[in-house]
């Protein structure tokens, strides 16, 4: 049993907190305890249930989410021994599942039992991203143990994102090992190379999770027309042309994105038959709306609608606009490839609404093909909350 003192420096859980430690699920929230620990933000603190039993242990966050657990039972863990063991296993999966693959996913958080830690890892260089206190104050350690697993010619941290506020985590990208590649690194993405700027690259540099999906649809591209709704880097796009597309439309936002997309189409030797337009995808597709084009496929990747459950109606509004407009563009016989990376948006309600969008479009649709997470984004069975992207193919008669 536990002196008071220790007992004081320990989360007593409620009834809800049991909850869900018993289901495994890696997050607890302040609403989840009964006693709030004395100890500092990052702080390794066990949970126990009211008698001082210690349940599990766990990062400390000053945040709602409270702690983010890292093991279950009785014995505190070493924390560097846990991430070495962690990132091994992670690499370990990708060793089976992304066989040959330059750019993939090594660590996506809590699947892989380091929750607020993402990695990607591009040829030699890593771009990482942490989130949580309790990485981050150990920032050089965590650094020198993925060097030790694999070898590394650069360790980039890019945290950019607003959710490190909270944690108290500074937003900063810099080197933690080698340097940041002055020039962008020209990685094999899928069947085509692309340049991967690590330093100023949308996410870690790269839509790693959307990666393999070209080859997926592949076969629809023969002679096709295609627009690339949303194009970042012209990822889609260029392998369309690459699998024989008669002509590719890319819309984006980002110019500095578009600028390497045109370079990526010459360092790939690929025909001319890629072309941008930047600017507001919802407004371009309402021009070409009544400019009446018709595509062979349209495929459509918008950035994240709803990050959270109170911005689901107005996801649902976008994304219908954007399925309509879609749907409206296509020849008779052609496909919509949509796509959702919002993490509330399920799987259920993403079709309900593309079949929204069909009724109002006047079209049929048959799903060709179902689209979810790849092998180096892996889904946590017991935790909903790590599912997050998902799509359809659709064969649209109109
Ligand atoms: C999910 S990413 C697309 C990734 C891309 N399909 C790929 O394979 O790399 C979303 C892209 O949409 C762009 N974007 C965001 N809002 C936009 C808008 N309203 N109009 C056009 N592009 C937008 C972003 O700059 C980003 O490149």
């Amino acid at each position: 049993m536990p002196s008071d003192k220790q007992l004081a420096r320990m989360a007593i859980l409620d009834e809800s907190g049991l909850e869900r430690v018993k289901a495994m699920h890696p997050w607890i929230f302040r609403g989840n305890l009964r006693q709030i620990p004395k100890c500092a933000p990052g702080d390794l603190v066990a949970f126990t249930d009211r008698g001082g039993t210690i349940k599990g242990w766990g990062l400390w966050s000053e945040s709602a989410l409270s702690i983010r657990v890292l093991s279950y039972g009785t014995k505190r863990p070493d924390q560097m021994g846990l991430l070495r063991e962690r990132i091994t296993s992670a690499l370990d999966w990708r060793k089976t599942w992304c066989q040959g693959e330059e750019a993939f996913r090594w660590v996506h958080g809590e699947a892989d039992g380091l929750p607020g830690i993402v990695a990607d890892l591009y040829g030699d260089v890593l771009s990482l991203q942490v989130s949580a206190a309790g990485w981050y104050r150990h920032l050089d350690k965590v650094a020198t143990v993925f060097r030790k697993v694999r070898k590394l010619s650069s360790i980039v941290l890019r945290n950019e994102t607003k959710h490190l506020e909270k944690e108290g985590i500074p937003k900063e990208v810099r080197a933690l090992l080698g340097e940041i590649p002055a020039e962008p690194l020209k990685i094999k993405m899928g069947s085509i190379y692309e340049l991967i700027d690590i330093e100023k690259g949308q996410k870690t540099g790269a839509y790693l999770d959307v990666k393999n999906i070209p080859r997926m649809i592949a076969p629809l591209f023969k002679d096709a027309r295609v627009l690339d709704c949303f194009s970042y880097q012209g990822h889609f796009g260029l392998h369309a042309l690459a699998a024989g597309a008669s002509e590719v439309v890319g819309i984006e936002q980002s110019q500095p994105a578009i600028d390497i997309a045109r370079k990526n189409l010459e360092i790939n030797g690929l025909p001319q038959k890629m072309d941008w337009i930047c600017g507001n995808a919802f407004d371009i597709m309402r021009k070409m709306d009544s400019d009446r084009e018709r595509f062979d496929v349209v495929i459509m990747d918008p950035p994240p609608f709803s990050p959270s459950k109170g911005q689901i109606d107005s996801a649902k509004r976008g994304y219908k606009e954007l399925a309509l407009r879609g749907f409206n563009r296509l020849k008779n016989g052609g496909y919509l490839v949509f796509l959702s990376c919002s993490h509330s948006f399920s799987r259920d309600m993403l079709l309900s609404t593309l079949n929204e969008a069909a009724m109002d479009a006047n079209v049929s649709c048959k799903i060709a093909l179902e689209i979810h997470q790849p092998f180096d984004h892996p889904v946590l069975a017991a935790v909903p909350e790590t599912d997050y992207l998902k799509g359809f193919v659709m064969g649209v008669q109109i």
